[in-house]
């Protein structure tokens, strides 16, 4: 078969296992030739593609990014995009189409699977917010890094008597912040879908000084206060309309400064939770997927994302995956304000 292969959207540690584990065994057991599209679904609208054999893989398992290059473009937002892709699918004889990537990239896969292309689809992204499947890789890099920054956080933060605010990334889902907050131990974690108290939040800061030590506060990206909005945007937005983000963290570190009395400083993560070699799990996870998604290939099987379930890979309807995010429950959020303050 001729399978083509892309990775969309921002990137994240373990697309390189998942292109590796897919070329090796297309290849290996089923001697396919496997074809990848630069930048997305760029490659696919443009027909910009690169052959991916054994030694377009070599070495690669352990490198973070894309090899393929990723976008966020949207050929549902492109005039003619729609048609351009089948136009081009066509003309390379692709087979079948094995896309990685989140709810966006995946999005578009639903709507390609429905309009007759054959695609398996693979779950990526670092916040964790693709439905239907327990994790996605990329977040356990993602959480590692974060927590790593937060453990070297309290040691200065206690030496200056400071507040220090650690913004990370997710844009509606908080389980970057919540999963590194309670692994470093953080003592107030905000994300988007509990509406914060800033009250509760300076409370929590003033606790943590009055018993001798410093306030570390995770906050996501996408958090925002119950009353008013203190999260700033550039008003930019990507081609699936989601605005850019970020500046909670600077916002919120000068009202805990202002109403505490005592200097809190704001540290971004931003892309370094993207970056970088994936963790053990990351690796393993994404290879399981990639395996899983040539196995699906073969079985005949469309309109389907490979997906974790316990320790289990199964397959689930593309549809169902990309239907709504998987947000943060109550009671994992109230596992953690145990910790605060
Ligand atoms: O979707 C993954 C993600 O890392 C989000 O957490 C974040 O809001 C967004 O990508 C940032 O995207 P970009 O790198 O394109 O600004």
């Amino acid at each position: 078969m001729r399978i083509g292969i892309l990775t969309g959207g921002g990137d994240c540690p373990g697309l390189n296992a998942v292109i590796r584990a897919v070329v090796r065994k297309g290849i290996a057991e089923h001697d396919d030739e496997i074809i990848g599209f630069r930048d997305g679904w760029r490659g696919v609208l443009e027909g910009d593609t690169v052959p991916m054999d054994l030694h377009a893989v070599r070495g690669i398992l352990p490198r973070g990014g894309t090899v393929l290059g990723t976008s966020r473009t949207n050929p549902y937002g492109v005039e003619g995009g729609p048609d351009r892709v089948m136009a081009s699918l066509e003309r390379l004889g692709i087979d079948a189409l094995i896309p990685i990537g989140g709810e966006d990239t995946l999005g578009v896969a639903t709507k390609l699977a429905e309009a007759g292309v054959r695609v398996v689809g693979v779950p990526k992204t670092i916040d964790n917010d693709l439905d239907s499947t327990d994790y996605t890789f990329g977040f356990d890099t993602a959480v590692g890094v974060a927590m790593e920054a937060i453990d070297r956080l309290h040691t200065t933060g206690d030496s200056h008597h400071r507040t220090l605010v650690v913004e990370v990334m997710g844009r509606h889902a908080g389980w970057i912040a919540l999963h590194a907050g309670m692994a470093g131990g953080a003592n107030v974690i905000l994300i988007p879908e509990n509406p914060f108290d800033v009250d509760a939040v300076v409370a929590h800061c003033q606790h943590r000084f009055d018993s001798g030590y410093s306030p570390i506060v995770v906050v996501s990206e996408g958090a925002k206060p119950k009353n008013g909005d203190l999260s700033l945007t550039t008003g930019e937005k990507d081609a699936f309309g989601h605005v850019r983000l970020g500046g909670i963290g600077a916002a919120l570190a000068s009202l805990i400064e202002e109403r505490t009395g005592r200097e809190a400083r704001a540290v971004v993560l931003g892309h370094i939770q993207r970056g970088g070699t994936p963790s053990p799990f990351d690796r393993v996870l994404a290879t399981r997927f990639g395996l899983a998604a040539v196995d699906a290939v073969h079985d005949g099987q469309s309109g389907v994302m490979v997906a974790l379930r316990g320790t289990d890979i199964v397959r689930v309807p593309l549809s169902a995956a990309t239907a709504q995010l998987k947000l943060v429950p109550a009671e994992r959020y109230a596992e953690a304000e145990v910790f605060f303050g």
